[in-house]
C-alpha cells in the first residue's frame, strides 16, 4: 500500500513538453485512472511513477519518500502492460512466481503466494500451462498475477484490456475491481476508454494534452465537469454543444440556441453568467422531447434517430444546432415527425466560450 504524490511534474522528450505541471495525490487504497485520448501523456505519467522515465522537474514521492533516483526496481511498485509480457518458455506457474525467485523468497513461500493469487484470480488449473495455450484473458490475467504476487506497494496498468473484445474487456474490468476491493492495493489505471475508467474508479484524472483537466469522482466528473473538454470526453452520446445568447431578466430569462428558437427558464439558472459569449452544454437525458406543445418547449422536428434496442437517440434541430436526445425505444416513428423540445434547466451546463471554462453558478 503506498500514498503517491506528483508535485509539478514535468517531461520533456528533446524540445516536447509532455507533461506539463502535474500535480497530483493518489491516496493509500485508492484507485486512481487516467483517462485520455492516445498521446495526452497517460503512459508517460504512469512510467515516471514507476521509475522507468525520469521527470524532466518536479518531484514525486511514494509515502513520503522523494523517489527520482531510486530505480524501479527499488520503487517497490509493480506495473502490467498491455501487450502480454509473459516469458514463452515457462509454464504459468513459473512466470508468475518469477519476481518471488528474483527476491530470493524459499519455496514453500513461493509456492503459497503463487497458490493465493492464482486462486484470487480463477487461473488455478492454468498453472501448469504454456503461455501459448492461453487466450487474450486469460495471458492478461496471468500478467496481473505476477504482478501482484508479491504485494507490490502499488500496481500501475497501462491499458491492461486494451487488446481484448468487448465480452472479455467487461468481465475483466469486473475482475480487477473485485481483485482491487479484495487486495486493496493503490492502483493507478491508464484508459482512453471512458467507460472503463467510470467503472473502475474511485476517482477519475483526466487528461488532454499533457495537462491534467479534472480529478473527481465518476459521478462529480460527469455532473460538474470543470470545462468543455471533460464535458464532452465524458459521456455517451456526448454532451451537445451550442452557442447561446441568453435574453431576459432575474426571474425569466431566455436561451436562444444556435439562432434559432429560445427556451424560457428560470432567471435563477443563468442569472451568474455575465455578459461575454457563453457556450451551452446539456446532455441527451436532459433534452426533452414530446409529442405535443408545452410550457417551455419549442416546435421541431426529428432529423435522425439511432435505435439502440434499450433505448433511442433522437436528433432535432434548433436553430444551426442539432440537439440529440435519449428517448425511450420507439419514441419517435421517423425522420421529418413534428416534436417539441425542451431543456431541462437545472441540468443545463455553462461554459466560457472563449476558454472553455465552466461557469457555475456560486453556492
Ligand atoms: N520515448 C519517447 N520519445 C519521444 N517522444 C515520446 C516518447 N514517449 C512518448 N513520447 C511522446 O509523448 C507524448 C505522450 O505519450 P504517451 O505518454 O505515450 O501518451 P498516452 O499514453 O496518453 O497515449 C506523445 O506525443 C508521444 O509521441
Ligand atoms: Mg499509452
Amino acid at each position: 500500500m503506498a500514498r503517491i504524490e506528483l508535485t509539478n511534474v514535468e517531461k520533456y522528450f528533446g524540445s516536447v513538453q509532455v507533461l506539463k505541471d502535474m500535480n497530483l495525490v493518489i491516496e493509500d487504497g485508492e484507485f486512481v485512472v487516467m483517462l485520455g485520448q492516445s498521446g495526452c501523456g497517460k503512459t508517460t505519467t504512469l512510467r515516471a511513477i514507476a521509475g522507468l522515465e525520469t521527470a524532466t522537474s518536479g518531484t514525486i514521492t511514494i509515502d513520503g519518500e522523494e523517489v527520482q533516483d531510486k530505480k524501479a526496481a527499488d520503487r517497490d511498485i509493480a506495473f502490467v502492460f498491455q501487450s502480454f509480457s509473459l516469458y514463452p518458455h515457462m509454464t504459468v506457474y513459473e512466470n508468475i512466481a518469477f519476481p518471488l525467485r528474483a527476491v530470493r523468497m524459499g519455496q514453500s513461500d513461493r509456492e503459497a503466494a503463487v497458490r493465493e493469487v492464482a486462486q484470487v484470480l480463477g487461473i488455478e488449473r492454468l498453472l501448469p500451462k504454456r503461455p501459448s495455450a492461453l487466450s487474450g484473458g486469460d495471458m492478461q490475467r496471468v500478467a496481473i498475477g505476477r504482478a501482484l504476487v508479491r504485494r507490490p506497494k502499488a500496481l500501475l496498468m497501462d491499458e491492461p484490456i486494451g487488446a481484448l473484445d468487448a465480452k472479455l474487456r467487461e468481465q475483466m474490468r469486473a475482475e480487477i475491481k473485485r481483485l482491487h476491493i479484495a487486495r486493496n492495493s493503490t492502483s493507478v489505471y491508464v484508459t482512453h476508454d471512458q467507460v472503463e475508467a467510470m467503472s473502475l474508479a474511485d476517482r477519475i484524472v483526466i487528461m488532454h494534452d499533457g495537462v491534467l483537466q479534472q480529478v473527481g469522482a465518476p459521478d462529480e466528473v460527469y455532473l460538474h465537469p470543470a470545462n468543455l473538454f471533460v464535458a464532452q470526453f465524458v459521456g455517451s452520446p456526448v454532451m451537445n454543444v451550442s452557442d447561446i445568447t441568453v435574453e431576459g431578466d432575474g426571474t425569466d430569462a431566455v436561451l436562444r440556441v444556435g439562432g434559432g428558437q429560445g427556451f424560457h427558464v428560470p432567471g435563477q439558472v443563468v442569472g451568474h453568467l455575465g455578459k461575454g459569449a457563453v457556450t451551452l452544454g446539456i446532455r441527451p437525458e436532459a433534452v426533452l422531447l414530446s409529442h405535443q406543445p408545452g410550457d417551455g418547449y419549442v416546435e421541431t422536428e426529428t432529423t435522425n434517430i439511432e435505435p439502440l434496442g434499450s433505448h433511442d437517440i433522437v436528433d432535432v434541430r434548433v436553430g444551426d444546432t442539432t440537439l440529440r436526445a435519449r428517448c425511450d425505444a420507439g419514441f419517435s416513428k421517423g425522420e421529418g415527425e413534428k416534436l417539441w423540445v425542451s431543456l431541462d434547466p437545472h441540468r443545463a451546463h455553462f461554459f466560457d466560450a472563449a476558454n472553455g471554462q465552466s461557469l457555475r453558478r456560486a453556492v
